[in-house]
């Protein structure tokens, strides 16, 4: 125990459950833990329990948490000047955030539009596309082409864009102009081809799509580098690389999302140059950029896009779009700290040494009973389980193996984000090398007993 909480776990519980509605809403759901202080790389629940966070809030606290600093320079912010419309003032953190970012940003991306979260970034891209299009009077241009597996929000429009199974399927989407290729994913490659030759067959089928939508109709392609919510898909090497190749020489734009791989999780404050070797024209980032101490989303778009803008219309052209926390000199403050508190202590580095160790302890784990495919880059990984590692056959939704093997770990002090028959990990990239042992040492015993498990109950044969 850490402290004498004050919560009446119980009641709040009673209460979150009569009328709070989480994302993913389930309606007949009750089982929420209620987590009430935190520290590092741990959180605690209301009964003080203590838990390593084993996927930073959602991919989200890089600094972890209860940092002082933090905290001060949101205080500080909150005191000086909390809040005045965006459309018609500047504020201290909002510039600065934004010349700081065009430091650290690839090529010419120099220009920053800031919403809410990742779902708003991604919306304000496809919107600036559209317009730009538009604009440079190519206005059949409206297609979006996504991918098989991709996650990139959930207001309508980034909804739209997602290719990652699970939602129910009475929620409406837009379809007429949205268009999903194959997921990247190498371990569900079709039988027989090898990386090279499955990475010949993603490209044929971008290239192929485009050339079939007509490249005067294909406004876009956006991607992840690598598919965070999907299930740490890391497409093989060279990927992103030729789908951008493909996009210049059919005029199509290339929105590069950055929710998960931006700010640290790759060891670089933004991975599409330094890990991918590609410039987009347009990078989204949320959750690291303030750690998740307060809500935002950027949109960096380049300078070429917003110079041809200026060039075809004049200063009549106005990207009508915007929202009453765009660039909220809080947030803006957070994100600003964030940045430098990032730099001075040297996060980046950290985040690649302690990438790479993370990376070899998590492969260790490929070896055990169930385990098909280890897999992830920099600090954010997947442990897939399957019902054979030959067959690769995914052990089917209703057994819940992921659910079964995060509730094991939190029986030992260790939260992870289970997706069907996948466990994923994303922890904050403050994280120790000894607590990335604690972390696998806690994942191998829970992956162990839940097979054993699974055994005696008849629910797996434990054939390999
Ligand atoms: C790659 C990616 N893009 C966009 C989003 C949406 O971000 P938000 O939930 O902040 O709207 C997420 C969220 O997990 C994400 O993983």
């Amino acid at each position: 125990m850490r402290h004498n909480f004050r919560y009446d776990v119980d009641d709040l519980l009673a209460k979150d459950k009569a009328h709070a509605m989480h994302p993913w809403h389930e309606f007949g759901r009750s089982d929420h833990t209620l987590l009430a202080d935190s520290e590092g790389i741990y959180v605690y629940d209301g009964a003080g329990n203590k838990y390593i966070d084993g996927i930073g809030g959602m991919w989200a606290v890089q600094l972890g948490y209860g940092n002082e600093e933090m905290a001060r320079a949101i205080s500080d912010q909150v005191r000086s000047m909390v809040y005045y419309s965006p459309w018609s003032m500047a504020t201290p953190p909002h510039a600065e955030v934004s010349a700081k970012l065009a430091t650290l940003t690839p090529g010419d991306l120099n220009r920053f539009f800031y919403s809410t979260g990742g779902s708003t970034a991604n919306d304000a891209a496809v919107r600036f596309v559209h317009y730009y299009w538009n604009v440079m009077e190519r206005s059949t241009k409206k297609h979006i082409i996504t991918r098989a597996d991709a996650y990139h929000g959930s207001t309508y429009l980034a909804d739209s864009l997602c290719g990652k199974p699970g939602n129910d399927t009475r929620m409406e989407r837009v379809t007429e102009w949205i268009s999903h290729v194959s997921s990247p994913n190498p371990y569900r490659k079709p039988d027989g081809m090898t990386d090279g030759q499955f990475l010949d067959h993603l490209i044929d089928e971008l290239e192929g799509r485009i050339e079939e939508l007509g490249a005067e109709n294909v406004a876009a392609f956006i991607a992840e580098p690598v598919l965070a919510s999907g299930g740490v898909i890391v497409p093989p090497d060279g990927y992103q690389k030729r789908c951008l190749e493909v996009c210049r020489k059919h005029d199509v734009l290339y929105i590069s999302d950055e929710v998960v791989t931006g700010f640290g999780r790759m060891g670089h404050f933004f991975a599409s140059e330094p890990v991918f070797g590609i410039v987009p024209d347009i990078i989204t980032a949320a959750k690291g950029f303030t750690s998740g101490y307060i809500p935002a989303g950027l949109t960096a778009i380049s300078e070429k896009l917003h110079r041809d803008i200026v060039d075809k219309s004049g200063d009549s052209a106005t990207f009508s779009m915007g929202f009453t926390y765009s660039g909220h000199p809080v947030a803006m403050a957070a994100a600003l700290k964030n940045i430098e508190l990032m730099e001075r202590d040297r996060i980046m580095e950290h985040a690649r040494a302690t990438g790479d160790y993370f990376q070899d302890r998590l492969r260790s784990l490929a070896d055990l009973p169930m385990v098909g495919d280890v897999r992830g880059v920099g600090l954010m990984g997947c442990v897939e389980c399957v019902k054979s590692k030959t067959g690769k056959e995914p052990f089917e939704e209703s057994l819940s193996v992921g659910k079964r093997i995060d509730r094991k770990c939190q029986e030992y002090g260790l939260i992870l984000r289970p997706m069907w028959h996948l466990c994923v990990f994303s922890p904050p990239i403050i994280i120790s090398e000894g607590q990335v042992d604690d972390m696998v040492g806690i994942m191998e015993k829970a992956i162990r007993e839940v097979a054993d498990d699974m055994i005696r109950e008849g629910s797996w044969d434990g054939k390999e």
